[in-house]
């Protein structure tokens, strides 16, 4: 082990922590197809396990803004238990901005005490209870995107308390930063993480100015590659294409990030949320939901507790998927490859109207021949498809309608 290795070492506490993080990485239900709980040895090794897959939970963010408190909380978190959220996969529980409202004499952030009257470390608690893991948000920078205290010149003291109140992750924000270099404060905003020993998820929140997909495997767990997803068509579209051009950076340990969900918030139709919730598991994006889960209605259930397209995002193989065909006329077909050789493909359809769409085996790298289809919005095995490659009209179609997708998982053989 090299010197270099051994100063990035967590600090003994951690190793104790390490296999709480590793449990909970696994999920209810999903230790079986998670990498195996060895003892990581390097710091890197550590970061790599609070993130074997794309983080999966809630922030508050997207649907209630700054109107949080800690009934909206706890009731959240009994939410994700009953509506089987937790069991899908959903463990963080994140509170975005507007939890903050000052500092004390000590310089100790300090929770809205009338919103958060129990205080930070009982809510935490409630949630862990639960199964869950707890979320918090701060900014690099004096103050955050609301104008509520940012981390700036306290990073180690917050560092701590969030360790102190059992916070599990941490978006970190970039608002009122211009003039800072983006590498060294996120490297810095780690580093006292570390030397708080607990491992902290941490989720890199600088909208892409910076080109975190360049840097930030090794700081942070997940990185914004976008500006804010706005709950519309055009924003979901024009973040797909912007995510997709960093897909090298994204592996286990590290993900591109682009943005949370708006799945359930009502500014899209069925079938655009469809494409959304698709798109975000085909890239191997973290999947946060933003909707209020105290509410939802089924259609929006069957979206975000889709177990067959979860099992797409969460594949331990941890490739972010791309697009291999571009039809110039508003269609996509893109391609994640999984663990157990089998392929994801979502045909996307982003015209006014109904397109046929098509694939062949060559074009999805499994070999000409039979293989086994099964489309993962009907929950039906469609049987197996052949395509030796010799003629036209082997290639697989589907319909997809207007601002749709058709997404199906591919095995080859029988
Ligand atoms: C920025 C972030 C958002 C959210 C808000 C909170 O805009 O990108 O995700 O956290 O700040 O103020």
């Amino acid at each position: 082990m090299t010197p270099t290795i051994m100063r990035r070492m967590p600090p003994a506490g951690v190793a104790v922590f390490l296999t709480a993080a590793v449990l909970a990485a696994c999920g209810p239900g999903k230790a079986g197809k998670e990498p195996a709980a060895t003892a990581p040895t390097t710091a890197a090794a550590v970061e790599t396990v609070l993130a074997p897959v794309p983080p999966m939970g809630f922030n508050t963010w997207n649907k209630f803004g700054c109107a949080v408190d800690e009934r909206l909380i706890r009731e959240t978190a009994d939410a994700m238990v009953e509506t089987g959220m937790l069991g899908a996969g959903y463990r963080y529980l994140v509170i975005d901005d507007c939890w903050q409202v000052d500092r004390g004499a000590d310089g100790r952030i300090i929770a809205d005490p009338k919103r958060f009257a129990g205080g930070m470390k009982a809510l935490a608690d409630y949630v862990h209870a639960k199964g869950l893991l707890f979320g918090l948000y701060t900014d690099i920078g004096p103050k955050t995107c609301a104008g509520r205290p940012g981390a700036a010149g306290h990073f180690d003291l917050d560092a701590a308390t969030y360790a102190e109140w059992g916070v599990d992750y941490i978006k970190v924000d970039w608002c009122n930063c211009d003039d800072l270099d983006a590498r060294q404060e996120y490297t810095s905003f780690r580093d006292a993480l570390r030397r708080a020993g607990r491992p902290i998820v941490l989720s890199i929140c600088e909208w892409g100015r910076n080109d975190p997909w360049a840097w930030a495997k090794g700081v942070g767990q997940l990185w914004r590659t976008t500006a804010d997803i706005g709950d519309n068509w055009e924003s979901v579209v024009w973040i797909i294409g912007a995510n997709s051009r960093h897909a090298d950076a994204a592996g286990p340990g590290g993900w591109n990030d682009p943005d949370m969900l708006e799945v359930g918030n009502g500014g899209m139709t069925y079938d655009e949320y469809k494409v959304h919730f698709s798109l975000w598991a085909i890239m191997a994006a973290p999947l946060m939901a933003g909707n209020d889960l105290r509410t939802m209605t089924e259609e929006t259930r069957s979206i975000l507790l889709n177990q067959e397209v979860i099992a797409v995002d969460q594949d331990p193989l941890g490739v972010q998927g791309r697009v291999v065909i571009e039809r110039g006329y508003g269609g996509q077909v893109w391609m994640k490859p999984l663990a157990d050789g089998s392929r994801a493909v979502a045909f996307v359809n982003y015209t006014g109207r109904e397109l046929a769409q098509y694939v062949r085996w060559s074009q999805i790298g499994i070999p000409a021949g039979p293989a086994r289809v099964r489309d993962l919005w009907a929950h039906e095995d469609q049987g197996v498809h052949t395509d030796t490659g010799k003629r036209y009209d082997e290639r697989f179609e589907v319909k997809v309608p207007s601002h749709g997708v058709v997404m199906v998982r591919i095995w080859p053989g029988q």
